[in-house]
């Protein structure tokens, strides 16, 4: 059983100096200082990096991820992603210091806890490294649903507001970062990372919720090629694909589902509709596990 405790090496988000932490105060040596709030996260995402007053999931969204996560939907995902997070990142990790990993864009926090919780069963996690977990997101609603859910006394991870555009973390201090249906800053993850460190990206597949999309749209878009990318900085590592049907009982699932996606905003009013007027829905769920080594 690992220990599992939040990750520490911040930075200041207006000048990237290092961070440190007194009583619930974050401050850099320039003085600039932040503080916990009392629901366990904080901000640093300054008014300048801000493009819009509430960027980011909107609260309903974030509410509709967490009920449809909640309930399990999308375990398999998470279980593919902290298995490679254990078998590959903790591969090169040095012995004794704890494996650090950023979710970039973590929503509510599902992954992590999940990352967390398989950390804490000893036979995921056969060498007990310890864990410590950052979770960051640009929607102060996601991240303070995260913190919620959190123990305040024992915190699993540290729950900041931020882009990826800048991510307030110290340069070369992550051993892993997961980009999930999310934004990815390339220059960024790559700067935080160590060398050898491992870039999870989770996107959508080809086939991902077609059935949902069918319904929505009068013709679907032709399939994104496949292709693995080159990034700089990185090499390939490993994809993986996983892929399996999901049965949806309930307007409310279909629903959930709808609000936590691009299409709900994509969609015509009529494709809406046809989706709200569904008491069942049969998916594929069909993600991507790409996985780069920062080199
Ligand atoms: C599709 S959601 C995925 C959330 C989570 N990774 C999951 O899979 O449950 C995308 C998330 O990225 C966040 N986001 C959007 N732009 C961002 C940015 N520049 N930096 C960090 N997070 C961002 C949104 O607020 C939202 O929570
Ligand atoms: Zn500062």
């Amino acid at each position: 059983m690992s220990i599992i405790t939040p990750f520490q090496a911040l930075a200041c988000p207006l000048d990237g100096e290092p961070l440190a932490l007194t009583g619930s105060v974050w401050r850099c040596a320039a003085g600039h200082s932040f503080d916990i709030a009392k629901q366990g996260y904080v901000n640093l995402l300054p008014v300048q990096h801000k493009r819009s007053h509430d960027p980011g999931d909107s609260k309903a969204m974030v509410a509709a991820r967490q009920r449809f996560l909640g309930a399990g939907y999308y375990q398999p995902i998470a279980d593919a992603v902290s298995d490679a997070v254990f078998s590959h990142a903790g591969s090169q990790h040095p012995t004794n210091e704890p494996l650090s990993c950023l979710d970039a864009g973590c929503g509510e926090g599902y992954y992590l806890r999940q990352l967390a919780h398989a950390g804490q069963l000893a036979n995921a996690a056969p060498n007990s490294l310890p864990l410590s977990l950052i979770g960051l997101d640009i929607s102060k609603w996601a991240v303070l649903a995260a913190a919620k859910q959190d123990n305040k006394q024992a915190p699993l991870s540290s729950w900041v507001v931020g882009s990826n555009a800048h991510i307030p973390v110290q340069t070369e201090t992550l051993d892993s970062v997961l980009c999930m249906f999310g934004f990815p800053v390339l220059i960024e993850f790559a700067r935080v990372l160590r060398t050898g460190g491992l870039l999870l990206q989770v996107e959508a597949g080809p086939n991902h919720l077609r059935e949902l999309r069918e319904v929505i749209y009068p013709t679907l878009k032709p399939e994104r090629s496949t292709e693995t990318e080159v990034l700089e900085g990185f090499i390939h590592h490993s994809s993986e694909r996983v892929s399996y049907p999901l049965a949806l009982n309930g307007s409310d699932a279909i629903a959930d589902l709808l609000a936590m996606t691009p299409h709900l905003y994509r969609a015509s009013a009529e494709g809406r509709a046809r989706a709200a007027a569904l008491e069942m829905l049969s998916v594929t769920v069909d993600a991507r596990i790409v996985i780069y080594t920062r080199i």
